[in-house]
């Protein structure tokens, strides 16, 4: 049984998994760059098909002109309370192999799986040094390939926000509602012996 953070599970999940959540209040103050650098340095370490480590990582931290241009990339509903986090990162992920002198580009199928990988490691990463995480997939892809410089054979895959908690009353009063972790299905209804149950 664990019971944390106004979630629980019959089972002794590590408490990290249910503290991890996405709050939208945001303190405001910029990251630490060595902070910054150690939760993409973990995000890196995530496994992937064949190693071909296809994610890739584009940063701006607040009060800085990369921090405001990321930030215009957000759907409005997410730079309203993103503007108050730490830093904004977007991750990419390369849909297939470069060309070498022995093989041509090959696709990599599980670029978008393997990316999805290194952002749950980034998530705990920033869960265990005092940050949240909050991925956000509500933004204008056509204007990040452009703004990101994103070449073909990359994709953009999300954003996400990190930085240290904020006051719930400084968010706008439609967002205070929503400030609270959120819960799951029950496991029984995902996990199934043998073949997949409906
Ligand atoms: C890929 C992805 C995209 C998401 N997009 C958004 C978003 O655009 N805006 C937002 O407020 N939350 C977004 N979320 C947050 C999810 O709503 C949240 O993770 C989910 O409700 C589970 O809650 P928890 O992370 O607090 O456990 C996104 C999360 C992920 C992983």
């Amino acid at each position: 049984m664990t019971n944390t953070n106004g979630r629980s599970t019959p089972r002794p999940v590590d408490p990290l998994f249910l503290d991890r959540w996405s709050p939208r209040a945001y303190s405001g103050e910029a990251i630490d760059a060595d902070d910054l650098m150690t939760i993409l340095d973990a995000a890196h370490w995530a496994p992937s098909a064949s190693n071909n480590q296809p994610w890739r990582f584009v940063y701006g931290v607040k009060g800085t002109a990369a921090f405001d241009s990321l930030r215009s990339i957000l759907v409005p509903g997410n730079q309203r309370w993103a503007k108050e986090a730490g830093a904004l990162v977007f991750v990419i992920s390369q849909t297939e192999t470069e060309v070498t002198a022995e093989h041509a580009a090959r696709p990599i199928p599980t670029h978008s799986f393997d990316a999805g990988a290194a952002w749950m490691a980034l998530a705990l990463q920033a869960q265990l040094l005092g940050y949240h995480a909050h991925g956000m997939a509500g933004l204008d892809y056509d204007k990040a390939r452009e703004l990101l410089s994103v070449p073909e054979g990359f994709k953009v895959e999300m954003a996400l926000a990190l930085g240290k908690p904020g006051r719930v009353e400084d968010l706008p009063e439609d967002l205070q509602a929503r400030e609270k972790p959120s819960h799951r299905k029950p496991l029984e209804t995902l996990a199934f012996e043998g073949k997949l149950g409906g």
